[in-house]
């Protein structure tokens, strides 16, 4: 594999060259073809000097340069150029500061070897661990951060959403629109995960202990931390749009259907023949719009007819569904209104509904990796 380490730098002068001889020493360990790209923001220390001293003796290190904007920009920044100007089969997020040891990168190459998409060197996971000089509020920081990726942003399966020590698959991140992430603090952190969540990808967590900067400080502000909470709202709102959306595209089916229906009533169409067409026209509309609309995120390779079949029979699973509730709510208790046994059908005929759209019709369909 080609693998791209990518090092954000602000003002690392006296750890970025130090660093780059732990890596390069790292990698005559490491059989693939191991590169670096420094991503430094005009850091005003001399940084860029540092580099470009190591770039006469490295020719697998890179630099890109740029205006500071923050972690996030220099990662969407460094992540393109990678994806953009080689053939590379990951990249890795790591910081300039030793606190990702050099050691763990073999660990994290060694589970993207065994499959998986996107690795993530976690301090959360059983053997991982923070400083144990951290004091109780940059415990809590680091705790809380974490609590509301996982809870608010609804990214509960991962234990380290935060962790800066990545590696990830570029047939992943291509399958991104970096340009898209509207981040360029810290937040990209967990913008990017949930990304890679949404796309059902692999993701895998490799405890590593979690080493304090010795050298410089660090760039987290206060700007971060409130563009880190306004990201885990926004994808809070964005997990449940899908849903919402789907709502709001079945309710414009009712309308469809209805409106199909008096207009063929007034042709003066037999009312059988009408109420079919009219639901397979709103079935039809339903499906157009949740395509493109709805799902249009998910990444899609079947026949766009076969999922349009796929919705049909969705469609008259659930109609068998909501009649079925319907038939036997009112068999079973005859004195019970008509409208609440209709109410009760529709509820879990809607949800079945949606549940088999989301997951088999517009199932999201990465394209597998590819090994070169
Ligand atoms: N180019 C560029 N531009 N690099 C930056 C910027 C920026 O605006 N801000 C920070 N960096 C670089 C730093 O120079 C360092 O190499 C790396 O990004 C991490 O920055 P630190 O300032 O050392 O971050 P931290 O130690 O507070 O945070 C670490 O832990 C967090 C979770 O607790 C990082 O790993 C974060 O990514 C992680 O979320
Ligand atoms: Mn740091």
């Amino acid at each position: 594999m080609k693998i791209v380490i990518i090092i954000p730098t602000y003002n690392e002068r006296a750890n970025i060259g130090p660093l780059l001889d732990a890596l390069q020493g790292q990698f005559a360990t490491i059989e693939h073809d191991m590169h670096v790209l420094v991503v430094d923001d005009d850091s005003p220390d001399g940084t860029q000097d540092a580099v470009r001293d190591r770039m006469r003796s490295m020719s697998n290190l890179e630099l890109i340069t740029g205006e500071k904007q923050g972690l996030g920009s220099a990662y969407i920044r460094g992540m393109t150029h990678v994806l953009r100007t080689g053939s590379a089969d990951a990249v890795f997020e790591m910081d300039a500061d030793f606190s990702h040891k050099s050691e763990d990168v073999p660990r994290l190459i060694a589970a993207l070897e065994s499959g998986a998409d996107f690795v993530i060197g976690s301090r959360y996971v059983g053997g991982g661990t923070i400083p144990p000089d951290w004091g109780f509020l940059r415990r809590m920081n680091s705790r809380l951060g974490n609590l509301v990726a996982r809870y608010l942003a609804g990214i509960y399966r991962v234990k380290d959403c935060t962790a800066g020590f990545r590696a990830i698959r570029t047939s992943l991140l291509s399958r991104i629109d970096l340009t898209d992430l509207r981040v360029q603090g810290y937040a990209f952190q967990i913008a990017l995960l949930y990304e890679a969540v949404i796309r059902k990808a692999k993701i895998v967590e490799v405890p590593v202990d979690f080493i304090e900067r010795r050298e410089g400080q660090s760039k987290l502000g206060l700007d971060d931390i409130l563009e880190f909470l306004q990201s885990a709202l926004w994808l809070r709102f964005r997990s449940s749009t899908t849903f919402i959306k789907f709502g709001i595209v079945g309710s414009s089916g009712v309308l469809v259907n209805l409106g199909a229906f008096s207009l063929l009533l007034l042709l003066g169409m037999n009312k059988y023949v009408a109420s079919a067409i009219a639901i397979e026209l709103s079935i039809v509309w339903n499906f157009f719009l949740n395509n493109a609309w709805t799902f249009r995120w998910r990444s899609k390779h079947d026949h766009f007819h076969l999922r349009g079949l796929k919705f049909n029979a969705v469609s008259f699973l659930t109609l068998g569904v909501s009649f079925g509730t319907f038939t036997s709510l009112s068999l079973t208790f005859p004195d019970l209104s008509p409208y609440l046994s209709q109410l009760a059908g529709i509820v879990p005929a809607a949800l079945l509904n949606y549940f088999l759209n989301s997951y088999w019709t517009f199932k999201d369909q990465p394209a597998g990796s590819v090994h070169r």
